[in-house]
């Protein structure tokens, strides 16, 4: 406790003088979410970057996420504090093999989850997040069908909401997609007066049995303004700390014990101040690559 103490003062120390900023995903351990300056889901981190006047961005979250905010904030130093943590489900898909797919469906409008490479993101029409996925994909052209990469559990998602022709592509998160309907029943049946919330990316046999589909920010929202004092909760375990700590006398309970994703485990706070000292590991985009990418965030940006 008192070692976290004196590591959470360095580091407020040393980003006031760096003029750094830290965003951090609600996924993050609890004691990085507290040195953070702001913390979000995917697409408030995204806005958080596109909007900063610091001079360098310490992104607690994986690389696809550091890396919109590279394209975003160019001029900034982007660092993420640990360089292996990143997202088994953006690398689902290279652009190689999205190029492929687009030639088989030339008409088609491309969306991609911002959890993609800026190569990816490249190549496609917007972004979304889960928390605008549907108000994007309502927005597109309707005489076109849409190719949507990687998650197809949010694309399926997606086309429950819009029934919009979708062309999915087979990607899923490993941590979502191992709930599965028996874990609720059970969870159901453990705490029966608790509301399901569940995020996307989850199986749509799970989706189906949720009173709330929401992303992170968007489960917190409907944890504090709703009149239920218990909540089954279908998304990664750090989100626990947020909802506890904005409905201290609500009752959470985890809808599995399997899900945490090992990635957004690896920024520690020794490895966040690290980061501060040394600017280092520092995520950017090549110039060609990023003129492209960014279209498809702003156009997302731009929607929301
Ligand atoms: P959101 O925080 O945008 O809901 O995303 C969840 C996620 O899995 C990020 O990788
Ligand atoms: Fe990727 Fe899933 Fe981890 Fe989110 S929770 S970063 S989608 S692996």
């Amino acid at each position: 406790q008192e070692k976290i103490k004196q590591l959470s003062d360095e580091i407020k120390r040393l980003k006031k003088e760096r003029n750094a900023v830290i965003l951090a995903h609600f996924y993050q351990r609890p004691e990085v979410q507290e040195v953070a300056d702001f913390i979000g889901d995917s697409l408030g981190l995204s806005q958080q970057a596109a909007e900063t006047d610091a001079d360098v961005i310490i992104f607690c979250g994986v690389h696809f996420m550091a890396e919109s905010a590279s394209i975003l904030s160019p001029g900034k130093i982007v660092v993420l504090p640990d360089e292996h943590a990143g997202c088994p489900m953006a690398d689902m898909v290279d652009a190689v093999q999205l190029e492929q797919k687009k030639k088989e469906y030339p008409d088609a409008t491309v969306v991609c989850y911002v959890n993609t490479s800026a190569e990816v993101k490249a190549e496609c029409d917007v972004a979304c997040t889960s928390a605008n996925a549907v108000k994007v994909v309502a927005s597109l052209p309707k005489d076109k069908p849409i190719i949507f990469v990687p998650d197809k559990n949010l694309g399926h998602y997606i086309f429950t909401r819009t029934g919009r022709e979708m062309i999915l592509w087979e990607g899923y998160c490993n941590t979502h997609h191992g709930l599965t309907a028996a874990d609720i029943l059970k969870a159901k049946a453990e705490h029966p007066d608790a509301l399901v919330m569940v995020h996307p990316e989850c199986h749509p046999d799970v989706v189906a049995m949720a009173d709330k589909v929401a992303s992170t920010a968007g489960m917190i929202n409907f944890a504090v303004e709703n009149d239920a004092r218990e909540f089954i909760v279908g998304t990664e375990m750090g989100i626990l700390h947020m909802l506890k700590k904005r409905c201290p006398d609500k009752q959470f309970y985890m809808a599995s014990k399997k899900l945490a994703c090992p990635n957004m485990k690896k920024t520690t706070l020794e490895k966040v101040h690290q980061a501060l000292i040394n600017l280092e590991p520092r995520v950017s985009v090549p110039e060609k690559v990023r003129k492209q990418a960014i279209r498809c965030l702003e156009r997302m940006l731009e929607i929301t």
